[in-house]
């Protein structure tokens, strides 16, 4: 691949039969599962999530859309008419990466839902007047490189290609190597005006992570705003030693300093009312049962709506951890990795959204999605689908067969009020 010219994928248009979200999402049901965790482990361009993007390739192509990789590895198929300019189009799409151990849902269900909605919209016989492009985003959940939406931030020009490429994998390998591996050019990633002006629009259908449509007995919403929200790395380094042979009194221990953290990242958080904090990974340096840690990686997550109310949790976690770290004689470093604003979608596109759906809902969500980092470039707008189980992040996420069909005549009615009749 080069800077100008992006990796084509062509194959004969087949025509899908009868294709459901719970089908399509039945053909991937094996690819990456996690056997020691359960659920599925798909980080972005291992080979479960390439396995996740071929599938999505050929079920693009049977519908005779043009697939297209661009440099920052998004997948973009396209529905419009010979000759026609691509410009202004109206976009749908997802993410096929999952955190370890996660759902079958967020994600794929975007992805399979786009594909079934442009199944309905050829049943209806339609023929958009504008173009239509399904998308699909590398490394949503920033669980192999540690920063969130990695592949809307770099299209958007909302981190450095240079900081990017640099980003490490838990087993030390860059972005530039893994992304070259997986056949993109680590020269080309970065700002891409070119890709980006071809959208009017976008719209997101995701697994709803939270209770509201099972309170409100309702299959589909809209979305509001996504709550504000960065990502830090606090790293606390003490010194590595002999488990046997170092009295208690004479460790420098960072990991009896990252227990006292813990304790202070949930103390922060529940000063502000609405404020979450939560380090869901620690990683000491070796790691061995016998050795005591030299170092100690936890990764810290806060949100909040207000962003200033985010600053000051992480500030008081900051002080707490220097102070954790002080007792045990370590030292410690805190690093902003990601930080996203609150973000309240288009407020036109969300009541055409209205228009088009009178029956749904309005709710805010406390996850992040590239639609989210989007907003800062075109109007944006989310669907959420029910989630009988108001779990995410987790193998017990769920969607009904039938909600999930209600989500893509959704999406469907959507797409054809965005894009018109041509
Ligand atoms: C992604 O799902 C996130 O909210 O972190
Ligand atoms: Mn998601
Ligand atoms: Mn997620």
């Amino acid at each position: 691949m080069s800077a100008t010219t992006s990796a084509r994928h062509r194959t004969t248009a087949a025509g899908p039969e009868g294709a459901s979200v719970a089908g399509l999402l039945g053909e991937i049901a094996d690819i990456g599962r996690d056997g020691a965790r359960g659920g599925y482990s798909r980080p972005v361009f291992s080979t479960a999530e390439l396995d996740l993007r071929q599938w999505f390739i050929a079920q693009a192509a049977r519908r005779g859309l043009d697939v297209e990789t661009d440099r920052n590895g998004i997948l973009w198929a396209w529905w419009d008419r010979p000759g026609s300019v691509r410009q202004d189009a109206v976009v749908t799409g997802s993410h096929l990466d999952s955190v370890p151990g996660g759902g079958a849902f967020d994600g794929p269900l975007g992805v399979a839902s786009a594909l079934v909605a442009v199944d309905r919209l050829r049943e209806r016989g339609l023929t958009p007047a504008k173009p239509l492009a399904l998308a699909v985003f590398p490394e949503e959940e920033g669980s192999r490189f540690g920063v969130a939406c990695l592949g809307s931030r770099l299209l958007t020009d909302a981190i450095d290609p240079d900081r990017a490429r640099t980003l490490r994998d838990p087993h030390g390998d860059t972005f530039a190597e893994v992304a070259a591996r997986a056949g993109l050019d680590p020269r080309f990633i970065g700002p891409d005006p070119e890709a980006l002006g071809r959208i009017g629009s976008f719209v997101e259908l995701h697994v709803e992570q939270g209770r509201g449509l099972i309170d409100l007995g309702r299959p589909v919403a809209i979305g509001s705003t996504i709550l504000g929200h960065g990502r830090w790395r606090i790293s606390v380094i003490g010194q590595g030693n002999h488990a046997g042979t170092t009295l208690m009194e004479d460790r420098h221990d960072p990991l009896i300093a990252a227990a006292a953290i813990v304790q202070a990242v949930r103390h922060a958080a529940l000063q502000h009312p609405g404020a979450r904090a939560t380090v869901g990974r620690i990683v000491p340096v070796p790691g061995g049962t016998n050795v005591i840690a030299s170092s100690v990686n936890l990764w810290l997550d806060v949100r909040h709506a207000d962003d200033a109310v985010t600053a000051a949790v992480v500030e008081r976690i900051h002080a707490d951890a220097r102070q954790a770290a002080a007792v045990e004689a370590c030292s410690v470093e805190l690093r902003e990795e990601s930080l996203s604003p609150t973000v309240h979608f288009d407020p036109a596109l969300r009541h055409r959204l209205g228009e088009l759906l009178p029956d749904a809902p309005v709710l805010p969500t406390g996850a992040g999605h590239d639609a989210g980092v989007l907003a800062a470039a075109l109007p944006t707008a989310m669907l959420f689908v029910r989630n009988p189980t108001g779990v995410s992040h987790s193998p017990e996420e769920h969607v009904e067969d039938d909600d999930a069909e209600a989500g893509a005549l959704a999406l469907a009615d959507v797409l054809e009020g965005l894009a018109g009749r041509a």
